[in-house]
């Protein structure tokens, strides 16, 4: 591992922005689970999560545009949660945390209820079929982020990659979910979205080399069920 990663490690552990799986394991008590509006945010604002959220970019910037809301980054990766991290602390931005868990994970960390709405930034893709119930879209994570949403929070998914994109379209229609939102390029189609136009480290590098990017929003229905067993 390179010396800067290791700093960045060391360095992550202390911000007072970040919460990390391993303190939780050493600490129960550290687990906002349920509380995070009262013990991190110490408001009542509704909660937004951008999953795999690498940098946080999206996290920041609409944590920086709506200061009445709170928004939680999450990525497994501490190096990169550090770059979103030390930018809000700087910029005083105190309506953003970051969590480093595996995404896998969320409902030992979020209630039922507890989140508002979810944002899905460029999420690695997992090409082959036999890892298909690892892409972020799987109806296995959907019902996860059922059991943690409120009813009718809308889920938004950006990607470059049109396999995931096309993959999503079809559990959406499988399992029901209202389409709020749909575009297969949002810099040619969407350019005046300011929404859609906030742009994440990989987004920009997928543009770089000429890629499309692709997005959609839908909805859970209320009645959502999907069985893994
Ligand atoms: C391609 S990167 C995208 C990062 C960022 N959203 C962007 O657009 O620049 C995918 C990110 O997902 C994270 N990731 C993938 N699977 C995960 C999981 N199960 N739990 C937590 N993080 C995960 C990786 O660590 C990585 O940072």
């Amino acid at each position: 591992m390179s010396r800067n990663k290791l700093e960045k490690f060391a360095e992550v552990e202390q911000f007072s922005n970040v919460t990390q799986i391993q303190d939780i394991r050493e600490n129960p008590d550290l687990n906002p689970r349920g509380e995070w509006k009262t013990r991190i945010f110490e408001n009542e604002n509704p909660i937004t999560l951008e999953l795999a959220c690498g940098k946080g970019e999206y996290a920041l910037e609409l944590a920086r545009r709506n200061p009445d809301r709170n928004y939680i980054g999450i990525d497994i990766k501490g190096d990169r949660l550090w770059k979103g991290a030390k930018i809000a602390l700087e910029e005083g931005i105190e309506n953003v945390h970051f969590l480093r868990i595996y995404i896998d994970h969320l409902e030992e960390f979020f209630a039922e209820n507890e989140v508002r709405d979810i944002w899905i930034t460029f999420p690695d893709p997992y090409p082959k079929y036999s890892d298909r119930n690892k892409r972020l879209t799987a109806p296995k994570f959907l019902q996860k982020y059922h059991k943690i949403m409120q009813p009718r929070g809308p889920i938004r998914l950006k990607t470059d990659n049109w396999r995931l994109f096309k993959f999503t379209r079809r559990v959406v229609k499988w399992l029901e979910c209202p389409i709020e939102d749909i575009t297969e390029d949002v810099h040619g189609e969407r350019s005046d979205d300011s929404l859609l136009t906030i742009q994440t480290f990989y987004e920009k590098r997928h543009r770089d080399k000429g890629k499309q990017i692709r997005y959609i929003k839908f909805r859970l229905p209320e009645d959502f069920e999907y069985d893994d067993s």
